[in-house]
């Protein structure tokens, strides 16, 4: 009896110890952060997240839908008008897109739910609604043009695992916002002004608009990241970076075959998408106050690299081609003006 009303009246003050017990080996990421609000920020903080809470807003306020579009699109340019070699090369290229859409879609997904200021949360989660979208659309997209692609070459698909199994949010960050999405712009880009199918390039203008803020996302939240980092960790994201870009050259030595049937110059690509990759990072500079120590010898390394298997003169012996690759290595190669356009900074 007396143990019983010992037993009720100790109750509600064990309560919370059980708690604590049963939440003891969660990951902290899955609980809520009720101290998410106690930080105080700067001036210049407050303006970056009012930024970043921006990305959110836009993202609502310029949905499209996926679903309307492409049947207005269809009746509007009279279906697809390809030739089989084309259809074939547009199916590889953009099996690219799809799997990167849904891979955007995941790590996207990921860094809304782990992200913490509310306003980065607020930008990922918008960006994860938008990538769901492309993903769709693509899909329904490349349903018109036959068989869905179930796959992707051995280059490709490790782009792809490289971030999302990457085990810092920066490194997610900088492999998603600062390379993979620059990079799918300047491929968006070149499809669209070489006017390959109507209905494709039309579709990639609303995609562009959408990557456009996505890199924004990075270029906001990765200085706060960086910043709370120790040399090594930097170290080794940086090194992390270059094991990234190498593993995208090799992914477009994969598609080359695709960007030459649909006549593509591949070195314009690469060309456009590494302005546009220097472009986010001359962003992330600025928004750091303070330069990547090896980001100009990582650009002249691939510039070199890109000289060597992509030269000017396609015809260039081994002696021309090593000469093309030591003149990129000390001046960087073409210069293209670029811009992330719609960027909400
Ligand atoms: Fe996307
Ligand atoms: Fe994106």
């Amino acid at each position: 009896m007396i143990r019983s009303i010992a037993r009720r009246i100790l109750a509600p003050l064990q309560a919370p110890r059980r708690a604590r017990e049963k939440l003891r080996g969660v990951r902290p990421d899955v609980l809520l952060p009720f101290d998410m609000f106690d930080e105080a920020l700067t001036g210049a903080e407050a303006r970056k997240a009012s930024k970043l809470e921006n990305i959110y807003h836009k993202g609502q306020h310029r949905a499209w839908n996926g679903k309307e579009l492409l049947a207005q699109l269809l009746e509007r340019h009279g279906g697809i008008q390809l030739s089989d070699e084309r259809r074939a090369a547009v199916q590889g290229l953009f099996a690219v897109i799809l799997w990167g859409e849904l891979a955007a879609w995941k790590i996207s997904a990921d860094l809304a739910l782990r992200l913490e200021p509310l306003e980065a949360k607020l930008a990922a989660t918008s960006q994860a609604h938008d990538e769901a979208r492309h993903f769709y659309v693509m899909h329904d997209y490349l349903v018109l043009l036959g068989e869905l692609p179930r796959g992707l070459g051995p280059r490709t698909t490790r782009v792809l695992a490289g971030t999302l199994s990457a085990n810092t949010l920066a490194k997610k960050l900088v492999g998603m916002q600062l390379m993979i999405e620059p990079m799918a712009l300047a491929l968006f880009q070149m499809i669209r002004e070489s006017e390959i199918e109507p209905v494709l390039v039309d579709l990639l203008r609303y995609y562009e608009r959408d990557e456009a803020r996505h890199v924004a996302l990075g270029v906001l939240h990765l200085p706060r990241l960086i910043q709370g980092m120790t040399s090594a960790e930097a170290a080794g994201l940086w090194a992390w970076e270059f094991g990234e870009l190498w593993a995208q050259l090799e992914m477009m030595r994969e598609l080359t075959p695709h960007f030459e049937v649909l006549g593509l110059d591949v070195r314009r690509v690469l060309e456009l998408g590494r302005a546009k990759q220097i472009r986010a990072n001359q962003m992330l500079i600025e928004e750091m106050g303070s330069p990547i120590p090896v980001f100009d010898a990582f650009i002249r390394f691939f510039d070199a690299r890109c000289a060597w298997h992509w030269p000017d003169d396609p015809r260039a012996d081994l002696r021309g081609r090593l000469q093309e690759a030591l003149r990129a290595a000390n001046q960087g190669i073409g210069v293209i003006p670029t811009h992330l356009s719609n960027v909400a900074t």
